[in-house]
């Protein structure tokens, strides 16, 4: 559905919602990209017990909270519905349950106010927090995602048009990360987590491989490294026995230097084979400091800008979504009965 020029001149305030997987989020941007008000709802204390997000228990937690924070979004913003002039949320990718809860809300705004729907592609989102935090223009880059559900490299051409060079075969970074921290008996989100623990460790202790590395495929495994660790601690046909913390911190260290030798290498190819001379990262991974450390050397070697947004724009956020002020500008709304589309990057591709 295309929206007329002489209609979007008269926008001015975006409200946008995002609900992909355990935050429930809002924020209110302006057509300027001002972000007038930010607000983030963590589920990670639901979570904690399992090691990883249960789909069931997001989603119904989403329910309770989504309306409370639009709510706080808006007095944020000393603002009021009246003040809001389109809708935008992130339909894909993400949980399906997740995902509806944001797009009723947004849908029922929208019908109940005669509103603009937005539909934000939460993968471009990642990368256009990059473009958000620069306060210039970041494209053409190369994107690189690495949260809890996604690890790949996008050739982004403008902030809407994403081709993929290659990602994960199997586990995403923050996954493995999530899942060696829990093997490691350390607290959910295990990303965080294995940071800490890592900063008393040696990454030279433990020897783990780096799958893929030495391939020319542009693409990461994580499963692999996964395995290494949970064999290290326990090796197969032997008991467990309790970790010291020094061998905690060894593991945690020797691990984040292996996925991020791997994240690291492979956005090197990727830069290579493109030729590109702007790299954004983005994701949930993205806020890992030995991460951020390592790409930024490598990009003071390369002669490259590298963009990672602060650590409260990497971890999912509303705020990213004023991807939609792009979209719009590009006369693109949505009819109300968009769907969301958990797996596939649909709909708000262009
Ligand atoms: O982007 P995000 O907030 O949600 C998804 O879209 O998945 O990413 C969440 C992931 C989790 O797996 C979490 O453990 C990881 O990001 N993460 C980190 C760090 N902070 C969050 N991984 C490594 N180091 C961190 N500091
Ligand atoms: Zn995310």
């Amino acid at each position: 559905m295309s929206f007329v020029r002489a209609e979007i001149a008269v926008l001015k305030n975006i409200l946008i919602l995002e609900s992909t997987c355990d935050e429930t989020a809002a924020a209110v941007v302006t057509m300027e990209r001002e972000v007038l008000s930010s607000v983030v709802a963590s589920q990670e204390h639901l979570h904690e017990k399992y090691g990883g997000v249960v789909p069931e228990i997001a989603s119904r937690a989403h329910v309770e909270r989504i309306v409370p924070v639009i709510d706080e979004a808006l007095r944020r913003a000393n603002l009021s519905l009246d003040d809001i002039d389109a809708v935008a949320v992130a339909n894909t990718p993400g949980l399906a349950g997740s995902l509806l809860v944001g797009l009723a809300a947004a849908k029922a705004l929208c019908l109940a106010r005669g509103l603009p729907l937005v539909a934000v592609n939460h993968l471009q989102a990642h990368i256009y927090a990059c473009r958000l935090a620069a306060g210039h223009e970041v494209f053409p880059c190369l994107g690189l995602i690495v949260s809890g559900g996604h690890t790949s490299l996008y050739r982004c051409t403008t902030p809407l048009e994403f081709e993929l060079l290659g990602g994960t075969i199997d586990d995403a970074a923050g996954e493995a990360f999530d899942k060696v921290a829990s093997l490691l008996g350390l607290p959910f989100p295990g990303g965080p987590s294995i940071e800490k623990a890592a900063q008393g460790g040696d990454p030279r202790a433990v020897s783990l491989p780096r799958p893929l590395l030495d391939s020319d495929r542009l693409e990461f495994s994580f499963s692999g490294l996964k395995t290494a660790v949970r064999y290290r601690i326990c090796p197969p046909g032997t008991a467990a026995t309790a970790l010291t913390p020094r061998a905690v911190a060894d593991l945690a260290a020797s691990f984040q230097e292996a996925a991020v030798d791997c994240l690291v290498g492979k956005t090197l190819l990727a830069l290579k084979r493109t030729q590109m001379r702007v790299l954004c990262v983005g994701g949930g991974v993205a806020a890992n400091a030995r991460l951020r450390q390592r790409l930024g050397d490598e990009a003071r070697r390369l002669g490259i800008a590298l963009h990672i947004p602060p650590l409260s724009l990497c971890t999912d956020n509303a705020v990213m979504g004023a991807i939609a002020v792009e979209r719009l500008l590009a006369g693109l709304v949505e009819p109300l009965d968009l769907d969301v589309y958990p797996g596939l990057v649909r709909q708000t591709s262009r």
